[in-house]
């Protein structure tokens, strides 16, 4: 049996005691603290804790029986009853109010558990298989992490990251992108948006110019919003970002190489050298957000800006929330050494650290090879889909849209031809998640994700797209 629930009534003075203990609880039942099934306090017992006579308590109990609100239930106590709809709490008149920068910041989409409806045919963007999650794996390790001697010498740990998981990390990218680091060199943090907030901590100030992509990824440019920066946009062509179109002013450029967000395509090796120079001439810093490309489909990728970088100008971003699962929060950031204790005091003074069992479950996931192996097995799947969406969106849809090309990550994107229009109210009654290239401050196009979307549904998803088209 649920122990009764520890519900805070305070009291002052000595008169109209029980109706001050009805009006609190009262409130707490209407606003959601208290929920339906929830055991009362014995009226003995709170009455003894708030100093009051039992009987005052039990008037209290009385009235809020009498209006439905609570219930006795004989020999088993006193329960919150029935479905009462929780009010959403009203602030006040005069409340404290978010600095201006938040009310000019778009809503983000609602997470909210269950209300978010997921489409029959999800050409979701940002998301990989749910179903190829390495459960089994991961719980054994989490598990073994979980032991009751882990927690003999449990303290706070070191901020930049688990010893073993900032080497695994670095012998990963190492292998894997050819990213120059070791194991200093990593720290560990929440996703590839926490990564990007703690080099935001350490190299922007109010005022400070901050380049980004458009179209782009708005987490990033509004973080830097966030932060004080003033964000410019800067255009990407089938090179990649645009660098003669780069402000002088700015310190620090946020850039996608190997798959440009969202539009997919890889910035060009001029390009690539073309923006180090830039950097070096300009004393910029720049953030390579490398956040989807261990998923590569055709020929060799070109080598990292990381990798590139001569003069400790480029902060390498990483994330497992494509590798493995976005809810694991779980990505790391390479940075120069010449902003290693800065990063490290940054990432600290933020969250202290990164959840130490999760990050020794991953240094071992990784060290037993099955990091490998999962991606492997992975870019088989998605490899399949890519090779099929770009068929079908290639011989069923060339009248209406060009392909952009692109050969890693787990999203492609389709640009509009003159005239044509796609109804997306239309595409939501058909039960199609896809998504509007404007949402993204492109030009007129869609992004299709493939990493939620079985291989047999993208065929009837496509012809669903095409009862959408129009021109
Ligand atoms: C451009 C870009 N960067 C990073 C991420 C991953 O972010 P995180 O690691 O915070 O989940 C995404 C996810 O969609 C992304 O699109």
């Amino acid at each position: 049996l649920v122990g009764p629930i520890d519900v805070h009534v305070s009291v002052s003075g000595r008169t109209d005691l029980a109706a001050q203990i009805y009006r609190q609880l009262l409130a707490a039942i209407l606003d959601g603290r208290l929920r339906p099934g929830e055991r009362m306090p014995p009226s003995r017992e709170l009455a003894t804790r708030i100093e009051v006579s039992r009987n005052t308590v039990a008037a209290a109990y009385e009235r809020l029986t009498a209006e439905g609100f609570l219930e006795g239930r004989v020999g088993a106590g006193t329960y919150v009853c029935g479905a009462h709809v929780a009010k959403p709490t009203r602030a006040p008149v005069g409340s404290v109010q978010p600095r201006a920068l938040w009310r000019t910041l778009p809503d983000g989409p609602d997470f909210s558990g269950s209300s978010v409806p997921v489409a029959d045919f999800d050409f979701r963007v940002g998301v990989p298989d749910a179903g190829l999650f390495p459960l089994d794996a991961w719980r054994r390790l989490v598990a073994a992490e979980l032991r009751r001697e882990a927690f003999r010498t449990a303290s706070y740990g070191e901020p930049s990251g688990h010893p073993g998981l900032r080497a695994a990390v670095a012998r990963h990218v190492g292998a894997s992108r050819s990213v120059r680091a070791g194991a200093d060199d990593v720290v560990v943090t929440h996703g590839a948006q926490q990564a990007l907030d703690v080099i935001g901590r350490v190299l922007v100030d109010v005022g400070t110019c901050v380049a980004v992509e458009q179209p782009g990824y708005a987490m990033a440019s509004e973080l830097f919003r966030t932060l004080g920066a003033k964000v410019v946009k800067v255009p990407v062509d089938s090179e990649g970002l645009v660098v003669s179109a780069l402000p002088a002013q700015a310190r620090l450029v946020y850039t996608t190489p190997s798959h440009q967000f969202p539009l997919g395509a890889p910035m060009s090796l001029a390009r690539r050298t073309a923006l180090l120079d830039w950097a070096e001439r300009h004393r910029a810093a720049i953030i390579e957000d490398d956040y989807d490309s261990e998923f590569r489909y055709a020929d060799r990728p070109l080598e990292p800006l990381q990798s590139l970088d001569r003069c400790g100008r480029v902060i390498y971003v990483g994330s497992f929330s494509k590798t493995l699962s976005p809810m694991l929060r779980l990505g790391f950031l390479v940075a120069p050494a010449s902003l290693r204790d800065a990063v490290r005091r940054a990432k600290q003074v933020t969250d202290w650290h990164t959840d130490v069992p999760s990050q020794a479950a991953l240094a071992r996931f990784i060290d037993d090879g099955l990091l490998g192996r999962h991606i492997r097995r992975a870019t088989r799947v998605y490899a399949g889909r890519h090779a099929l969406l770009t068929a079908l969106l290639r011989r069923d849809f060339a009248r209406w849209f060009t392909l952009v090309p692109s050969s890693a990550g787990l999203h492609l994107c389709v640009l509009l031809r003159d005239g044509v229009t796609v109804d997306l109210d239309r595409a939501r009654e058909l039960s199609l998640g896809v998504a509007d290239l404007r949402g993204y401050d492109g030009p007129p196009g869609l992004v299709l994700g493939f990493g939620a979307i079985p291989s047999e549904r993208i065929p009837e998803g496509l012809r669903r797209l095409s009862m959408c088209v129009g021109r």
